[in-house]
């Protein structure tokens, strides 16, 4: 009986230790001290070599030990059915993680910031002014007449409950708006998107965008304004690439001219994009009209300054071959998606 006794002991201790990961283990707990064949039973079945006078103090010891295994396999149930809970379990960390969809820059944007980095580098500050603007800053200050065509219905879209309001035609309002704040010398560069009563097609849209530029000191001469525009066109288009100057004519500005850059598709030869002539129109420009300072409360005789204004949408299609600018609205996912890379 003592070697019973010291073998109960024995196996208290292992039942103490046991751990038990999963509900399999509980099992095979169960299976090894509870099941029919187990230790538990086993060692009952040695009641019978058990002397009469010490089968009472056996019998007490044996039943300890049943409820000692009995205890400990609903505590293995129990943690067993715990950890199954917990969220380590329910996650399978090998799985490869859910794809989060990242978005890309829009290509008038890729192109704005770098138009706009390249006259910042130059000292120039941004400004934005409003899309729905009035008469005065987007037409009457800028030196257009009442009777100049661009205020026709035909090309303008006007606020129905107020005639006075429209849709900017161009950046120049904000050129108004930044020389009537008064600060000089200004030396600003506001993009922005402008509207124009046009028919949609793949080469026009009755929405666009604009970079408009503004330098206004003591002593700005035109070679200012084309040292500028080399420089911005250098950095833009690269080293090699040739600029020439058409006079034109703007209302807001006297002189007027109008820049090209030799075409950065066929290198000058002739292309469908220049349409053979080997330049492609990129910019407006000139200094700024006496009667726009007299507008804006600037003395003409003591100040000067030049203006420039371009469209951001041709060249960022020249510049990634897109062949309609109504993709740029449509947000087609497919077309969107493409411009990742940073320029
Ligand atoms: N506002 C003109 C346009 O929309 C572009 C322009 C031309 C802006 C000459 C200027 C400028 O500032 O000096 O066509």
């Amino acid at each position: 009986m003592d070697q019973l006794l010291s073998q109960i002991e024995k196996y208290k201790k292992e039942i103490e230790k046991f751990t038990a990961s999963d509900s399999k283990e509980v099992e095979e707990f169960r299976i090894k001290y509870l099941g029919t064949k187990g230790i538990v039973k086993t060692i009952m079945g040695e009641m019978k070599n058990v002397a009469a006078e010490k089968k009472k103090e056996f019998g007490q010891v044996l039943n300890d030990f049943k409820l000692f295994a009995e205890s400990k396999y609903e505590s293995l149930k129990e943690s067993a059915a715990d950890s199954q809970k917990s969220p380590a379990n329910t996650i399978d960390l090998t799985l490869p993680g859910d794809d989060i969809p990242i978005g890309s820059r829009h290509p008038i944007t890729l192109m704005r910031n770098r138009i706009v980095s390249i006259f910042q580098r130059l000292g120039f500050a941004v400004a934005e002014g409003p899309e729905i603007e009035d008469d005065w800053h987007n037409f009457t200050a800028l030196n257009l007449h009442e009777h100049h065509p661009a205020r026709d219905m035909q090309d303008t879209f006007y606020v129905q409950q107020n005639p006075d309001w429209l849709l900017r035609t161009h950046t120049s309002n904000v050129q108004i708006r930044e020389m009537e704040r008064g600060i000089l010398p200004i030396r600003g560069i506001y993009p922005g998107r402008v509207y124009r009563n046009e028919t949609v097609s793949a080469r026009s849209h009755c929405f666009f965008h604009q970079v408009e530029g503004l330098y206004i000191d003591e002593n700005v001469s035109f070679a200012d304004l084309k040292q500028t525009l080399y420089f911005f066109v250098k950095e833009m288009y690269g080293k090699d690439v040739k600029v020439r100057f058409r006079p034109s004519y703007f209302p807001f500005t006297e002189p007027s001219a109008e820049m090209d850059v030799s075409c950065f598709i066929c290198g000058g030869v002739g292309c469908n994009i220049c349409k053979k002539t080997g330049w492609v129109e990129i910019l407006g420009c000139g200094m700024v009209h006496p009667n726009v300072f007299t507008n804006c409360r600037i003395d003409p005789n003591k100040y000067t300054g030049f203006a420039f204004g371009m469209g951001i949408e041709r060249p960022a299609m020249l510049k990634y071959g897109i062949n309609d600018i109504r993709l740029f609205s449509e947000n087609d996912v497919r077309f969107l998606k493409q411009f990742t890379s940073a320029i």
